[in-house]
Parts: C-alpha cells; structure tokens; sequence
C-alpha cells in the first residue's frame, strides 16, 4: 500500500510539473484525486491530466521525419505523455504497434501512416476504442477520413510544393540563356520521384512540369525513375541518367532534398560544380544538409516542408483530442479546414533567403 501510495504522489508530482512548465490550463484540477484515477482514462479522454498519446512514425530512417518526430517531442512538453515508435517501414508492424497503444488505454494517437490506404483500418481500430487520432505526412484518402470526426490530418499541399519547385527551375531557365545547352528551346529534364504512391511523390511530379509549361517553356522528358525518398538511391539512379543521356541532361527535379542531394554527389563524380561545367537541380524538404548545399552552390533550390509547425500542430491536435476537447483555431493555434485537416504552408528557399529555412 505504501509502495503505490508513494507511486501515485510521484505520477501527481510529474503531473503537476508537466502541467506546470507548459502553463497548461489543467494545472488547477491536476492534483493527487485526479492522478489516482490516471489508469482508467481511455473511453472518457483525460480531462484534467496530462494525456498519453501513442506516436507511430513511418520509419526513425528518413531525414525529414526525423525532423518532425524531434519537433513534436519538443512540442509535447507540458502538453502531453508521448510514446513515440518506428514502425520501421512495414504496415504490419504499425499495425501492431496500433494495437499496442490501444491496449496500453492510451488518451490518444498521432500517426504517420506506412501506407497512406492502410489508414482506413487504424480508423476502425480507433473509433471502436474510442480513441481520437491525428495522421500527419502521408494523408489518408477522403473515404477514410469520413468515417469518424475525431480523426484529423496535418500535412502541407503536395500540389503546392510541386509547383514552387517547377517555379525555381522557371526563374533559372529565364534568366539563364546557356542554360538551354543544345538550344532547341526545349528544356530536357530528368525526374527523381519518391515513394510511388505516396501523394507528395505524384502530385510534386505532376505540378512541378506543369509549372514549367505553365511558364511558356517546352520540356522534354528525358528519363524518371522513383529513388524512394532516399539519398545512395539517388545518386545511384542519377548516375544511371548520366549515363545513358549524358550532357543532354539540363535540369534534375527531385520529390526531396535527400535525392536531389544523392544526384549533386552523381554530378560531381561527372566533372559538374567545378569550372563552369553546371547543373540546376531543386529538391523539396530544406533540410540542414539541403541548406548546406545551397550555400555551397549545388543545390539550385529547395522548398521549405515545414517540420516543426507540421510537429507542433500534430501534437496540439493529438493533446486536445485526447483530453476529450474541441480542437478550434484558437486552441490548436492553427487553422482547421473542413473540420479535420490542418494545412501547413511550404516556401521557396534558394541561397537568397537561407535564413528563412533555419
Ligand atoms: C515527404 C518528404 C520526404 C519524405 C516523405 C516521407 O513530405 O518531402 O522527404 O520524408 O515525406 O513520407
Ligand atoms: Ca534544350
């Protein structure tokens, strides 16, 4: 008896400092009666305590994911419990670790789907234990996030970071007459796509061409091939390009800054960044390594994914759900569109405003 006396005064404790240090608006009702009945919480929300929330990412070995996993760790101090997990790159395992949380009774889920059309069956899982949760990144499809209202979705515009990459390859080509190298007024480009599927890797593909062409310039495709998001992947399918179409190539678009940053290194195995032998090539993330090159001249441009407000925002979500509130603009501190999806922007980044992506 002494011994769980003492352990439920340690469990109000770390309550009434967590609650303490994010000025939470709980921290009045948090006190010794609340934390006693902390292990029964799971079908009545946590009202009143600090929520645990079960975080499955896609996998831990992403660089823009590790971005995110960081940024909602970060945010979820004095807000939220977080148990965040790699699912590894395989549906099933997520799965497992779905079930995991659903039994541990925890408040709430944040989920960063393997497969976006896996989503549809977490949401059963989920409504039928009565526990809310919030997808980020890989967003479900629209017949699955109709099946319950306490599921939402944090994400950016896949459209709109496809077009922005098309627009920084638009401004090069303008103002760069040598760019078209066999001068046929065509623009021949290479593609390095991401997980196919994956609505980021489809809708970038499409909306970055048709920025160009929307800008009056033909372009010529030369070769595409998915990379998966992955940087050895890239350099090695970049090579391959190199290859077969050799100085033909004049432009590289890439779904990431991770591929786009595998093809720079193809590139400078082939005699490209030295002289004035030169290649534009944009990717999508601004991750640090992508900052990094476009400083050192290599990279053309990227396009901000902004991980920490897609953090920030998932986890606010996720807290609130789970303590059984209303998420609204004012609580979550972001807007919420048609009642489930909080939008997050993308910016271009090209060496002029580095600053705005650190
Ligand atoms: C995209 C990002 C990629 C990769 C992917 C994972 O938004 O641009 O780098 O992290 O998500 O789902
Ligand atoms: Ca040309």
């Amino acid at each position: 008896m002494k011994k769980i006396t003492s352990v439920l005064l340690a469990s109000a404790l770390l309550g009434a400092a967590l609650a303490g240090c994010g000025g939470n608006n709980n921290a009045k009702t948090d006190n010794t009666g609340n934390a006693a009945k902390a292990t029964n919480s799971a079908n009545s929300g946590a009202a009143g305590k600090t929520p645990k929330v079960g975080v499955a990412i896609y996998k831990f070995d992403d660089t823009f994911m590790t971005g995110v996993r960081n940024a909602i760790d970060t945010a979820a101090k004095g807000i939220a419990t977080v148990d965040i997990v790699d699912s590894q790159n395989s549906q099933p395992t997520q799965n497992d670790k779905v079930d995991l949380f659903i039994t541990k009774k925890y408040d709430g889920m944040l989920i960063n789907p393997v497969d976006r059309t896996a989503a549809g069956v977490i949401i059963d899982k989920a409504k039928t234990a009565n526990i809310p949760v919030v997808f980020l990144n890989r967003e479900p499809l629209p017949e699955d996030m109709k099946k319950w209202d306490k599921v939402y979705y944090v994400g950016a515009k896949a459209e709109e970071s496809g077009t922005m990459s098309g627009q920084l390859i638009v401004d090069y080509w303008k103002a760069h007459p040598e760019a078209d190298k066999n001068k046929d007024g065509v623009l021949q480009y290479v593609m390095l796509k991401g997980e196919p599927g994956h609505q980021d890797a489809e809708l970038r593909t499409t909306y970055s061409i048709q920025a160009i062409e929307d800008a009056g310039i033909k372009v010529e495709k030369l070769a595409e091939d998915t990379a998966m998001w992955d940087r050895v992947k890239g350099q090695e399918k970049m090579a391959a390009f190199l290859g077969s179409h050799g100085d033909k190539i004049e432009a590289v678009l890439a779904n990431n800054d991770d591929m786009a940053l595998g093809a720079i290194e193809a590139l400078k195995a082939a005699g490209y960044f030295t002289g004035n032998k030169y290649m534009p090539v944009v990717g999508v993330d601004a991750t640090a390594p992508a900052v990094q090159a476009l400083q050192d001249g290599t990279m053309l441009g990227t396009v901000l994914n902004d991980a920490n407000n897609q953090g920030k925002a998932a986890i606010t979500l996720a807290a609130l759900l789970a303590k059984g509130e209303t998420p609204t603009k004012e609580n979550v501190g972001f807007n919420i569109t048609d009642n489930q999806y909080v939008w997050i922007s993308y910016k271009k980044i090209t060496k002029d405003n580095v600053a705005d992506a650190k």
